[in-house]
């Protein structure tokens, strides 16, 4: 979508007001990039200890991306929500988004504890994807948090939404959003039931795979 787009959508909001705050938004990509950087790093750390101690890792890799200005309008639109950086900064907890993806299901729990003992880090929101798994059979561990970033004269509190799952997890999540928003077809009824077979086929191969592991450090 185009900003005349979004400009039309958004109707009543004064054109000149609103194209101030979609490029002030814009500007504030630096300060989400920080919070990216920052907890990539975090991830590594604890990775990178995790092998020195345990002799195995228990992230396989982790992706992040930083929301476009344009999906950020987006969403506050959709909400009914004011545009403006204040309302973005406030009501958008996944600007900066990082995916950690880890092999196991209990590494996702044990890199989720680790991250969250860190002073700097401060917990929001918790939503347990994989205890209670969406109607459709997503799986993941999101965490929404808040954590400074340190600037020149001053020292901001940023948002960042963590989403924790295993590879197989991360399997169904990604061939389900590739068909979810690549398709412009009309899904055909019983698909969305085959969906969620699939992501039940998978966690249970999860949960078999979990075991084997635990099987062979037993040994
Ligand atoms: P937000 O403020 O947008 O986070 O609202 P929310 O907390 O209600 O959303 P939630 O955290 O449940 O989901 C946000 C993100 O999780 C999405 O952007 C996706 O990355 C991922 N997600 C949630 N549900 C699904 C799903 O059914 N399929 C896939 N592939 N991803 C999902
Ligand atoms: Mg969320």
């Amino acid at each position: 979508m185009n900003q005349n787009r979004i400009l039309e959508e958004a109707g009543a909001i004064d054109p000149g007001r609103f194209l101030e705050d979609y490029r002030e938004l814009a500007a504030l990509e630096h300060l989400y990039n920080a919070a990216i950087r920052q907890l990539t790093i975090k991830f590594e750390i604890l990775n990178d200890e995790f092998k020195v101690k345990y002799e195995r890792s228990p992230i396989h890799h982790v992706e992040s991306r930083v929301k476009s200005t344009e999906s950020i309008v987006n969403k506050l639109l959709k909400r009914g929500l004011e545009i403006s950086t204040e309302s973005a900064r406030e009501h958008v907890n996944d600007i900066a988004g990082v995916r950690v993806v880890c092999c196991y299901i209990d590494d996702v729990y044990s890199v989720a504890d680790m991250l969250l003992r860190q002073s700097d880090i401060k917990l929001l929101k918790e939503q347990d994807y994989i205890r209670e798994p969406n109607y459709n059979g997503y799986r993941s561990l999101h965490l929404d948090i808040e954590m400074p970033i340190y600037l020149s004269d001053k020292t901001e509190m940023v948002k960042a939404e963590v989403q924790l799952r295993t590879v197989a997890m991360d399997f169904w999540a990604s061939l389900e959003h590739d068909l979810r928003y690549k398709s412009d077809k009309t899904i055909p009824a019983g698909i969305q039931d085959e969906m969620l077979s699939c992501a039940n086929e998978i966690a249970e191969i999860d949960r078999r795979m979990q075991e084997i592991y635990k099987r062979i450090q037993a040994i």
